[in-house]
This record gives C-alpha cells, structure tokens and sequence, in this order.
C-alpha cells in the first residue's frame, strides 16, 4: 500500500462521503476509519465500502490516548484526515463540554500520538476538517477569506477554533506537516436529521411541524456534500503544508428560502397539492447567539487548486430529497431511540 491514511469521523456525514472517495478512487491506499460511533455516527452509511480490501474500521474514541496509540502501530498509519467531533450547534448550547471533550481534547490526543508515532514528519501530513464558523458572523456584508480573523460565537465554532489553532500550534512548535479548511455548510446524502435540510425533509414527510428559528432571515452558504469530499481529496494532494483553504458554495441562503424550496419539492415529489407542505412552516424561538450569516470566500482554492464546485444547489437538492426518500429505513433507523428525546427535550421543552 502507498499510503495508510487515518480518516477520523468516518461513519458520520462529510467523512462517510469521504471514505468512499478515498477507497474507491485510490486501491492503493489503505484507508482506517476510526470512529466511536457516537448518535451521529452510522455504519449503514458505509454500506458500498465495507467488503473493499483497501478499507478497515476501528472503533475508538478520540479521547482514548492508548486506543489511537494502537491503531497507528496496527496500520502504520502514514497521514491523517481529521474529521471526527461533535458537529451540532444547537448541542453545543445544552452541553459545551462535550464539544471541549471531543473536538479540543480529542484533536489535541490525536495530535500527540501522530506527533509521537512519526519520525520524518515532512513524510507525513495531519489535514484538519474545519468550519467557516470560526470566523463569526458576516453581520454587515463581505465574505470570509483564509486571513479573516477568528470570531467563534458558539460552543461549537469555540471549539473548533481552538482545534484548529492547536494544529497551527503544533505546526509550529514540532514542526508537524498539517493543512486546514473551513468549509461553509454542507447537505446531501447521510445528514443527520437534526440539520435543517434533513430536519425538514423528515419532518415534510411526517406532516410535522417545520420549526424556523426567529424570522429565518439567517443566511447559509451551502455546499454538496460530495463536493467537499473532492474538495479535500485536492487539498490532501495538492495543497500546500502550512496552509488553511476555505470551501465554499457560493450559494447563500436565507433558511426561510431554503424551506419553502423543500416544501415545493417535496409538494411534488409526494404528489400533494401545492402549498400543502408549507403549511408545516412554524417560526420558533431563535437560537441564542443565533449566527447571522455565513459567506466564504472559495478563490483561494479555485485559483491554486482549480476547485470548484460542480453540482448547482437546483440539481444538489433534488438529489438530496431523492436519497431521503429513497432510505426510508436508514431515516427510521436514525430517528428511532435517542433521536426521539432529542427532539422532544429540544423542540417541546
Ligand atoms: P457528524 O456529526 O455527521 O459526524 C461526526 C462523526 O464523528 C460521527 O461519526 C461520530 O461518531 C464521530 N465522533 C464524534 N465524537 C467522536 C469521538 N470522541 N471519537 C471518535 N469519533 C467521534 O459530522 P459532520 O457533519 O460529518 O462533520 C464532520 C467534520 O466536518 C466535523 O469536524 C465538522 O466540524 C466539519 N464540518 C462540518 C460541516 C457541516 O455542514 N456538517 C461544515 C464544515 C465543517
Ligand atoms: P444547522 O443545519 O443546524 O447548521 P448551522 O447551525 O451549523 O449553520 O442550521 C442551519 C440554519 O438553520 C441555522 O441558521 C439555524 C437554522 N435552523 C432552523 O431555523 N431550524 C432548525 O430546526 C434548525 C436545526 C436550524
């Protein structure tokens, strides 16, 4: 094998799509996917990959020191991709310190044992997966580029600020080959529907209520999930050591926007009357410290990587509503058990 690559948060949404990338478009790389299967985490999500011989899975927790220890010795593990952590912001309010645990914590063990287990560091690489929400708010216009300074507002964009300044840090002081990006929000196959576009499209399904946090002015810059895949697929190759890439969609939407857009597709695809599932629209509490709008700024990937983009939002959606409606039973299966008190505790408390 060439390589033997760490991808972290494997079974969850962005990685699953990232493993399947990797295991079928490089035979010649061994590809470890370490996961501790947390609420998010799903196996069925790795369905096409898991008889591949270039593909193994071990369940272990990124707060578990002598765990990760074992699965760099087990697969001589060459580089890293770091996607692993908790990814809910609305979680992140209720409790922070989950989100310290894994996502600071968790990087930081990480780090350590890449930073022990390697020898050569400039033959290996640590990619860290990371959010444009460290970089606050666009309240007042412009986009957010590579030198934007950090401006994290919730518990989750804190943490993930914090990983991504302790991977510069140990760039720095060990001399660790490690590259960043900040990708603006992703939808697409897989999502845990406790995102806003799986949210509704279950909830359309179910004649349930669509809760809009305040008036759903807030506005997304929503990228395909298979288009970050690439994305990293590039930068993992490509890109220079050292430096931080934004991805980003160039496809801003105001939330009220994206789910009347649902409601009409869904209209459709279900054969209801027009107008029927927008009924479902409920305008609820707003999110404390409610991020107003997100925007990235993606030419710094377009112009040195030649990255763009390839799916228009129109097409990307239709294609997302197809899944969701096409994996009736991975739906059930997910909102069975502990969804069902998350939702009641977070949207009837
Ligand atoms: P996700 O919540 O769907 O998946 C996270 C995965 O990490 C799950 O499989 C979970 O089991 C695993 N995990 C959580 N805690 C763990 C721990 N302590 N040890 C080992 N595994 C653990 O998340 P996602 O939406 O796929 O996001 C993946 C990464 O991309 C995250 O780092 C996130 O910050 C970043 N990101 C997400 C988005 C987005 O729109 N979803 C946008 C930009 C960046
Ligand atoms: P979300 O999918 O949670 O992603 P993020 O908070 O990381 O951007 O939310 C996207 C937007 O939709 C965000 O502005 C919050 C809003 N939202 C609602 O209005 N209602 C909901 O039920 C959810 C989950 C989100």
């Amino acid at each position: 094998m060439q390589k033997s690559i760490l991808i972290t948060g494997g079974a969850g949404f962005i990685g699953s799509h990232v493993v399947k990338l990797f295991v079928s478009k490089y035979p010649k790389y061994k590809v470890v996917n370490l996961d501790s299967l947390t609420y998010a985490g799903n196996l069925e999500n790795l369905k096409e990959v898991e008889k591949a011989d270039n593909y193994v899975f071990e369940k272990v927790d990124l707060l578990e020191e002598s765990g990760l220890k074992a699965v760099f010795e087990k697969h001589e593990i060459t580089d890293v991709i770091h996607l692993a952590a908790e990814s809910h912001v609305d979680r992140s309010i209720s409790d922070p310190l989950a989100f310290v645990k894994t996502n600071v914590i968790g990087t930081v063990n990480l780090l350590n044992v890449a930073r022990g287990y390697w020898k050569d560091y400039d033959a290996h690489l640590f990619y860290h997966v990371s959010t444009d929400e460290v970089y606050g708010s666009l309240d007042n216009g412009g986009y957010f580029e590579e030198t934007t300074a950090y401006d994290p507002q919730s518990p989750y964009s804190a943490s993930k600020a914090s990983s991504d300044h302790f991977v510069r840090a140990y760039a720095n002081t060990y001399g660790l080959r490690t590259v960043i990006s900040n990708c603006s929000n992703n939808y697409g196959p897989n999502q845990f529907p406790e995102k806003l576009i799986p949210l509704c499209v279950h909830n359309i399904k179910n004649n349930k209520p669509l809760p809009i946090y305040g008036k759903g002015e807030n506005v997304r810059d929503w990228l395909y999930v298979i288009d970050h895949a690439h994305a990293i697929d590039k930068i993992f190759h490509e890109g220079k050591a050292g430096e931080t890439y934004n991805i980003g969609g160039w496809n801003e939407w105001q939330n009220i926007n994206i789910v009347k857009l649902l409601c009409e597709i869904m209209d459709r695809k279900l054969g209801r009357e027009k107008g029927t599932s927008s009924k479902l629209i409920t305008f609820v509490k707003d999110r404390a410290g409610h991020d107003m709008r997100y925007a990235i700024d993606a030419s710094k990937l377009e112009k040195e990587l030649g990255w763009k983009p390839s799916l228009q939002f129109e097409e990307g959606i239709e294609k997302t509503v197809d899944w969701y409606l096409e994996n009736e039973a991975w739906l059930e299966h997910v909102t069975s058990g502990d969804y069902q008190k998350y939702y009641i505790e977070h949207y009837q408390a």
